[in-house]
């Protein structure tokens, strides 16, 4: 079943499906070695990534597997968040985000995830959303935390990006635990 990608309104962010136009915004993001610090893969070394990127967004929304959004504030491309592996059966999806450096730190992260939720929530009936961060990545451990999710584990060396071995955390966060839509968790 093909997941038709949404817009989504947030108090300063729009969520919307990214497009090629995005191409040189997610080139400038994915090749910045200090927002891919704790990535599950390098950051990229040619712009044929951004293509693969793109079109396995694309195969991803008609396939019925998730959907990626560029998150835009005032009309300024600040990064993507998506929600992924969508199992309408078991009601589950995982939850990304990845900002540009110059706007960590405001808060966008947890304002888009709080977006992306109320729609895994609501209009996608989801009973839960699950994440995974480098147990190093702790600003993005605190994004997760700060949306109510709880961490349910540790993945013991879970990644090897460029021959460096790293834990991963999981968390998970169940409908019945999340907040009334607009209110954000504290
Ligand atoms: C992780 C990331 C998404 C956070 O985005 P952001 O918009 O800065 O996040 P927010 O401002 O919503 O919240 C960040 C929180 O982490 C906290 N934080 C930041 N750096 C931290 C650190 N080193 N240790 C602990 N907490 C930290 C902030 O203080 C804030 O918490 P607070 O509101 O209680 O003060 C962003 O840095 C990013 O995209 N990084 C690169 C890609 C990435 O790692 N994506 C996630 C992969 S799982």
């Amino acid at each position: 079943m093909a997941l038709t990608t949404p817009t989504l309104h947030t108090e300063r962010l729009v969520l919307r499906p990214l497009s090629q136009a995005d191409a040189d915004d997610l080139y400038a993001l994915h090749t910045d070695a200090r927002v891919l610090r704790y990535w599950d893969s390098p950051p990229w070394t040619s712009p044929d990534q951004v293509d693969r990127f793109l079109a396995a967004s694309r195969q991803m929304a008609d396939a019925g597997d998730g959907v990626r959004m560029a998150m835009v504030t005032e009309g300024a491309f600040v990064g993507w968040c998506s929600l992924r592996r969508w199992n309408p059966e078991f009601r589950s999806a995982a939850l990304g985000y990845c900002l540009a450096e110059a706007a960590w730190g405001r808060g966008y992260a947890t304002e888009a995830a709080h977006g992306v939720l109320d729609w895994a929530f609501g209009t996608l009936d989801l009973n839960r959303v699950q994440a995974e961060t480098d147990t190093r990545n702790l600003a993005s451990a605190r994004v997760l935390e700060k949306l109510g999710f709880v961490r349910e584990g540790t993945l013991r060396e879970d990644c090897i990006v460029a021959g460096e071995v790293s834990d991963s955390w999981v968390f998970g966060l169940l409908r019945r635990e999340w907040d009334p839509p607009g209110s954000l968790a504290g």
